[in-house]
């Protein structure tokens, strides 16, 4: 397999703090090209800073964290503490990262990389609401053609969502940017809920991330402790859904999934379903398929790749 360039836009959250150590430990196959936030599950003071946080705890202050967009496009913004914590990361002992932030603009920074490269050449990696690619877009669509794939975790189907009945956290934070992207003629692998849903860390899952030897499992540990939903009446089991790392898991291993390619059109008119991913699974109403959803996951595989990368980081 060769290098893939990546971009990772992201609004971290523990999910996308552990997507971020997955890609870190993979520099085989991904070259991260650097990393913008956007604000999302904590404004974008700490969704920047958080990034900054992971990539000195992985040993990677080199990568390069660019702060975005602090609002969605259209709509209030919404922020998640109430699953994230106020730290956005609770659970890790949070610490000022030495590395600094970069002066550049996130959404120039997508900019220039993307228009710096061949046709085709950068992966975007999207675990956040989309406002950054979507400004991106609007302000330079020469970027478009550049785009190699979009891999990006958000919407919901079969599971509904877990914001709103209809709507994913990522797709309700800023549905406008969302059907900017969706409609971008973009190649796009959506994984939504019905496949990160999946991904719950388990009490064993748990068991044997604390085995791993050193500050990461450490920090992987603690991090999920505070992230678990504690109500396993309601969810039928104890731990969360790792949704964010499902992306980068797709681009190292994507035969972990199963996908289709199928029209899904944002709801971005009615209140009551605001932010909806309408996936037209079954191919009824003849619009142009632009979406490759993903529908399965091997989550054993997935753990197992995921636990395996992240006890390679320097502990
Ligand atoms: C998504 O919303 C956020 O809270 C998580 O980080 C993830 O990206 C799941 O709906
Ligand atoms: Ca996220």
């Amino acid at each position: 397999m060769s290098t893939i360039p990546i971009i990772i836009d992201c609004d971290p959250g523990q999910d996308d703090a552990v997507m971020l150590l997955l890609a870190l430990a993979s520099p085989k196959e991904l070259k991260i090209c650097g990393i913008s936030t956007v604000a999302g599950n904590v404004p974008l003071e700490l969704t920047q800073r958080n990034a900054r946080i992971i990539c000195e705890l992985a040993g990677r202050s080199d990568v390069s964290v660019y702060a975005g967009c602090k609002r969605p496009l259209v709509r209030p913004p919404i922020t998640a503490e109430n699953v994230h914590g106020h730290t956005g990361i609770d659970g890790f002992n949070v610490f000022e990262p030495t590395a600094p932030l970069e002066e550049l603009h996130g959404v120039d920074f997508i900019i220039d990389t993307l228009m710096a490269s061949a046709d085709g050449e950068i992966t975007l990696v999207l675990t956040g609401p989309h406002t950054n690619v979507a400004v991106a877009m609007v302000k330079e669509p020469g970027i478009i053609p550049k785009i190699a794939k979009i891999v990006l975790m958000g919407g919901a189907f079969r599971e509904k969502g877990n914001t709103q009945p209809s709507a994913e956290f990522n797709i309700l934070a800023d549905p406008h940017s969302a059907h900017i992207v969706f409609g971008s003629g973009c190649h796009i692998v959506a994984i939504g809920l019905d496949v990160t849903n999946k991904t719950v860390a388990t009490p064993e899952r748990m068991r044997t991330i604390e085995r791993i030897p050193g500050k990461i499992g450490q920090a992987v540990h603690d991090m999920l402790t505070f992230y678990d939903r504690k109500n396993p009446e309601k969810y039928g089991s104890f731990g969360s859904p790792l949704h964010d790392p499902c992306t980068v898991a797709y681009l190292l291993k994507p035969e972990l999934f199963a996908s289709k390619l199928v029209n899904v059109e944002i709801e971005i008119q009615s209140e009551l379903t605001m932010g909806e991913t309408v996936v037209d699974f079954w191919g009824v109403t003849g619009r142009r398929p632009n979406v490759h959803w993903a529908h399965q996951i091997d989550h054993d595989q997935f753990y197992s790749l995921l636990l395996n990368r992240i006890a390679r980081l320097p502990g």
